[in-house]
């Protein structure tokens, strides 16, 4: 039980990798809140982990709206009485297709888009600090993106935010080094989740998409799973990584290195077969 009698809030938790690490956490013996802007996917998480022994409790949390934070916040500290672990999961391009190159979107989804994917992350790190600090104990956890550092697709407002985290969660280390809070990174690889659905919808079109970008993206040649990224995360929020902070670990199958030498061009692909 590496997380026993722990205290995690994991934002974006309904689905995908913030479930997977609900589940991680929960079955180390953590107790969790999850949290996302969907409700019913969130009470259907913690339902599935009370079922299965685990304590959670779910919280409607949209990271954007300060209001829902802090009752959030308040929520969890009046069922669990403490916060020790905050997984800043919740982020993507919700309600936009993929393309994000220059001269593509206006100021407002600019904004949207850094809104979800950074100044929401700062937000509910603000809102957790204070109970951390008087403990002087806490693990932060940031998600970013394989292209905040190698991008093979044009996303500028997605990757420019998910760059900012990795620098976010740097100065929370040293500023946050004193207190014995720790922060650390994860950038993911291409992860197969709900996330790729406003991109291709589940089928054999995305089927062979994911087995080309693998095939030529991906050193071990396959799509990550929320578990391998879960897997991580317990690491970097347990006591397994006590002297880690300010950290970037790469989960990709072991990109951004080349596993043939081409650069896989998402975007030309897409284009190719009219998907896009
Ligand atoms: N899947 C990938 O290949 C991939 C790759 C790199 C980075 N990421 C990042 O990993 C994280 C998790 O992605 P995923 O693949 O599990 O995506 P997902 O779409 O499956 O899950 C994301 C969750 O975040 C929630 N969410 C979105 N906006 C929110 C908001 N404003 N407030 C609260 N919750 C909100 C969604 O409702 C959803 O449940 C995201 O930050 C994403 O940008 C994903």
């Amino acid at each position: 039980m590496l997380l026993k009698d722990k205290v995690a809030i994991i934002t974006g938790g309904a689905k995908g990798m913030g479930r997977g690490i609900a589940h991680k956490f929960a079955a180390e013996g953590c107790s969790v809140a999850v949290c996302d802007i969907d409700v019913a996917g969130v009470r259907a998480v913690a339902e599935e982990i009370k079922a299965s022994g685990g304590k959670a409790l779910s919280a409607r949390m949209d990271i954007t709206k300060s209001s829902e934070i802090e009752e959030t916040v308040a929520k969890v500290l009046d069922e669990f009485g403490t916060i020790d672990i905050l997984v800043n999961n919740a982020g993507g391009v919700p309600g936009t297709h993929a393309t994000g190159a220059s001269g593509t979107f206006g100021e407002d989804e600019w904004d949207r888009i850094v809104s979800i994917n950074l100044k929401g992350p700062w937000m509910v790190t603000e809102a957790v600090l204070p109970v951390m600090k008087e403990k002087r104990t806490g693990a932060l956890l940031f998600i970013s993106s394989m292209g905040a550092v190698s991008p093979v697709v044009s996303v500028l407002h997605y990757h420019s935010a998910k760059a900012g985290v990795i620098g976010l969660s740097l100065n929370l280390a040293f500023e946050l080094a004193p207190f014995n809070i720790r922060s650390n990174t994860i950038v993911p690889g291409p992860i197969e989740t709900p996330f790729w659905d406003s991109l291709l919808p589940a089928g054999p079109e995305r089927d062979a998409f994911f087995s080309a970008l693998s095939k030529h993206e991906v050193p071990l040649e396959r799509m990550g799973s929320a578990e391998d990224i879960a897997g991580a995360a317990l690491f970097l929020c347990s006591n397994l990584s006590s002297f880690v902070t300010g950290q970037t670990l790469c989960v990709a199958g072991g990109q951004p290195m080349m596993s043939n030498g081409a650069v896989f061009n998402i975007e030309r692909y897409l284009k190719e077969r009219g998907l896009l």
